[in-house]
């Protein structure tokens, strides 16, 4: 079979980890789904940066929608982030190009995520964003086809690795919130704006891409109430330790008779609960259905983390595995009752 050839639009450390990653695995990836898949393309502001991955006879774009329109790829790749401006234009204009798209960009999703849903079902092209929740963690997976089985009442987790990261070296070490935010941006957790990551917004992003999967609903993080973890002090922590407790930021998405309540907030977990114990920049993804309870554990941010959900995408679509985005149509998302939502 011909490759299916990749364009990449960002070269940070998710996208420089797909292309080695690609680099690494791709025999074995031919192998096993009959077809190779090959970088052709990437798309980034600086060329010269060392990026410590190899390049060559790859095409060079410094215009991400003009590489989306690029008619030698057969997917795009978006890894530039933000709900809005050059990543949704590069979207779209991939979508138009008939093109599938993998994104990792959850804020995006969760403010535009129907519209996009509509073009790509319009255009006959797919959407795939296992690396937009959770990192490494194969939970759109999960939830999209491993479970179709449940009707599901209660999706809630750890979410954000960066605020998970902060909290336990708060925790562990005594050290400050900047000292460790600034810690986790070094270590390429954080968003470009890790406003998003502590404020919890990114945690509500995810949480409405979440709630669309198991309740098939309409994304929508306005409806959600958020709390994030700035005002989260050592003296919180030291506190919550001597009565027994771990703080972590948790968002929770629970159906409440025929409404679904979404929530982003920090809470006081008993410290011998499994939950508790996940620390640094793991995430924990805990689905309770109604024929299988389970709780998906592992690495939430990271280049390689990351990257390796995106090949997973990619992998999909090389063999043929496509699907609506959101499991279902989009004109069959339900619109969230907003009024049933809970507001603190
Ligand atoms: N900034 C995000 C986090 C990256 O810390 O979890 C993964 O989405």
């Amino acid at each position: 079979a011909p490759p299916l050839k990749i364009g990449i639009a960002g070269l940070g450390t998710v996208g420089a980890g797909v292309v080695r990653m690609i680099a690494r695995r791709k025999d074995e990836i031919a192998a096993r789904i009959g077809r190779p898949v090959e970088v052709v393309a990437v798309s980034a502001r600086d060329r010269n940066r060392n990026r410590d991955c190899d390049l060559s006879g790859v095409r060079w774009f410094t215009d991400a929608v003009e590489l989306a329109r690029d008619p030698d790829i057969d997917v795009f790749v978006e890894l530039i982030g933000g709900p809005e401006g050059v990543a949704k234009a590069a979207v779209e204009a991939a979508i138009t190009a008939g093109h599938d798209v993998v994104t990792a960009n959850k804020a995006l999703l969760a403010h535009h995520g129907v519209d996009l849903a509509r073009a790509a079902e319009a255009a006959g092209v797919g959407i795939h964003f296992e690396a937009a929740v959770a990192g490494g963690i194969p939970v759109i997976k999960t939830l999209r086809e491993a479970l179709l089985g449940n009707e599901l009442n209660r999706v809630s987790g750890i979410l954000n690795g960066t605020c998970n990261y902060i909290l336990t070296r708060m925790q562990e070490e005594g050290l400050s919130f900047d000292t460790c935010l600034d810690q986790a941006q070094q270590l390429g957790y954080a968003e470009a704006d890790p406003t998003f990551d502590v404020d919890g917004f990114d945690t509500a992003h995810k949480l409405a891409l979440l709630a669309s999967l198991a309740f098939g609903v309409q994304p929508d993080p306005d409806a959600i109430h958020i709390e994030g973890i700035r005002s989260i002090t050592l003296a919180d922590i030291e506190a919550a330790d001597e009565l027994g407790y771990r703080i972590k930021l948790l968002g929770v998405a629970a159906r409440t008779g025929g409404a679904v309540e979404l929530r982003v907030h920090p809470t006081m977990v008993p410290k011998h609960w499994p939950i508790a114990q996940v620390s640094g920049v793991t995430n924990a993804v805990a689905i309770d259905g109604d024929a299988v309870a389970l709780t998906l554990v592992g690495p939430g941010a990271g280049g390689d983390a990351t990257a390796s959900a995106v090949v997973a995408d990619l992998c999909d679509i090389a063999a043929g595995r496509g699907g609506a985005p959101f499991g279902r149509r989009a004109e069959t998302l339900r619109a969230a009752e907003k009024a049933a939502i809970q507001r603190h």
